[in-house]
């Protein structure tokens, strides 16, 4: 149990609880608001992600902020984080068994922060938190509520670089989070 960020980082830093921990340069704990009413959970750190030891701030992360900045959400309103703490190689999608043995951290992250809403951005992290039953293309959009958190499932946004048809629906997936935001 940790009770500090300061307590995680540290935990995480010298963890070696999956073969992510071979290659990582930096941990990727998070970014923006630690105490943020709304959570975004990725994937994984790529390239950009494992040298700076900061979530989205590649090119999924570029076009993340543009959409950000279009609706007026702000980045340091919310809180960003991802599945696994350590780039996967190659940015492969990680692994159940590197996703399980990981989890406890984004526990411990959702303890912390105690967000009211809760943004899945893909499949990894659809899958991981609400069960390998759900698929992104048929439960984006759709809110869902457990134990007294809303969880909205989106594309990713590295999903909409490889795909520009995604973008409208991520982009008002986003507009509705924001409606909600503002009535939290
Ligand atoms: N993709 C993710 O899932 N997370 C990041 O931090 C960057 C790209
Ligand atoms: Fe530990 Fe998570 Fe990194 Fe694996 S990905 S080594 S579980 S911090």
């Amino acid at each position: 149990m940790v009770n500090t960020f300061e307590q995680l980082e540290e935990q995480i830093k010298g963890c070696k609880k999956c073969k992510l921990c071979n290659n990582r340069n930096n941990i990727v704990l998070d970014d923006g608001n630690r105490n943020a009413k709304v959570m975004f959970i990725g994937e994984g750190p790529g390239a950009d992600e494992d040298a700076q030891g900061k979530p989205f701030v590649g090119k999924a992360g570029k076009l993340m902020n543009q959409a950000f900045k279009g609706i007026g959400i702000k980045r340091e309103d919310v809180y960003i984080t991802n599945i696994v703490k350590c780039r996967p190689p190659m940015n492969r999608n990680p692994e159940k068994d590197e996703a399980d043995a990981c989890l406890d951290y984004l526990r411990a992250q959702v303890l912390l922060v105690k967000p009211k809403i809760i943004v899945l951005l893909g499949n990894v992290a659809l899958k991981t938190i609400l069960g390998s039953e759900y698929g992104i293309t048929n439960t984006r959009g759709k809110w869902m509520e457990k134990k007294d958190i809303l969880y909205l499932p989106t594309f990713h946004p590295a999903a909409l670089l490889r795909d520009e048809t995604k973008k409208i629906y991520f982009w008002n997936d986003l507009k509705e989070l924001k409606k909600r935001m503002e009535n939290l």
